[in-house]
């Protein structure tokens, strides 16, 4: 390679960002995404209910939160833009919502730059959340959030690809400790208490190269709110936060809640 050019993504590669894509319809995947995709639907053919009711959890839990007049939220593992975006969700009820997107993968964040990075008091940060220290201290960031009034962190989707050696906890705590009193925390999380074990491995067989798929327990998701208070209903299946759903609970569960800094 000569001096100045950067390595292009190798898209023979399956890409989480880009399955996920696929799960939810989308046209921003190749066909190595596709067939990692395929093969994880296989495995757990309520795949993509799963990625839907999650993206749906997300789109009320902003809602939810610009009603309770936040104005300042950092989307974190904030995958390919879809639309409806959190900016244009947060705007609905606060016109003048900053929004921060960050997520560590390039083709994500070039593709999000140019998708919202021209809307105004909007930022896109290529970041990794196991370093939460250097996203929170970033320039970009810094400039749109003030810390010093009430903000939502939103990981959804995103911890389950954190190994337990790369602490989720901790970069929670890192999150809830930059939080004034009257922020929230938006987590939605693979949780398999109850799935068949050959179904999981298929499924980290598939993500293979893509990701290490972590799903946890509920007791486990539970304690990433350590600290903070759980909104109603609490901790649940995506699909049922402050939502009816048709489906019946599944082995795999996306589960699903807010949490709030006491003041
Ligand atoms: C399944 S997508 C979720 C997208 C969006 N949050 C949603 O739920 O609709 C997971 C995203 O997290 C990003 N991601 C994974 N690990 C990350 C990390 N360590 N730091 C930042 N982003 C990460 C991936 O690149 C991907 O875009």
């Amino acid at each position: 390679m000569s001096a100045g050019r950067r390595a292009l993504p190798d898209f023979r590669v399956p890409n989480m960002a880009r399955m996920y894509d696929y799960y939810l319809g989308g046209k921003d995947n190749f066909p190595a995404d596709r067939e990692a995709a395929e093969r994880v639907i296989a495995a757990y053919p309520l795949t993509r209910v799963l990625a839907v009711q999650n993206r749906r959890f997300l789109e009320r839990a902003v809602d939810y939160l610009a009603g309770q007049g936040i104005r300042q939220f950092v989307d974190l593992g904030s995958g390919l833009p879809t639309s409806p975006c959190v900016h244009e969700l947060a705007r609905k009820l606060q016109q003048d919502a900053r929004v921060v997107y960050v997520d560590n993968d390039p083709v994500v964040t070039v593709h999000r730059e140019a998708m919202c990075g021209g809307y105004d008091r909007v930022a896109v940060i290529k970041g990794d959340i196991r370093w939460p220290q250097e996203i929170l201290t970033d320039r970009r960031l810094t400039r749109l959030i003030d810390f010093s009034e009430p903000v939502a962190f939103l990981c959804v989707a995103v911890l389950h690809f954190i190994t337990d050696d790369q602490h989720p906890r901790d970069i929670v705590a890192a999150l809830r400790w930059r939080m004034a009193p009257g922020s929230y925390l938006v987590i939605s999380h693979a949780a398999a208490d109850e799935a068949d074990t050959r179904i999981l491995g298929e499924i980290a067989e598939a993500y293979k190269g893509a990701a290490p798929t972590v799903p946890r327990s509920l007791a486990a998701v539970g304690e990433l709110f350590s600290g903070l208070e759980l909104v109603e209903p609490g901790l649940t299946d995506a699909g049922r936060w402050r939502h009816a759903t048709p489906w019946d609970g599944t082995s795999i569960r996306i589960l699903a809640g807010v949490g709030r800094k006491p003041r």
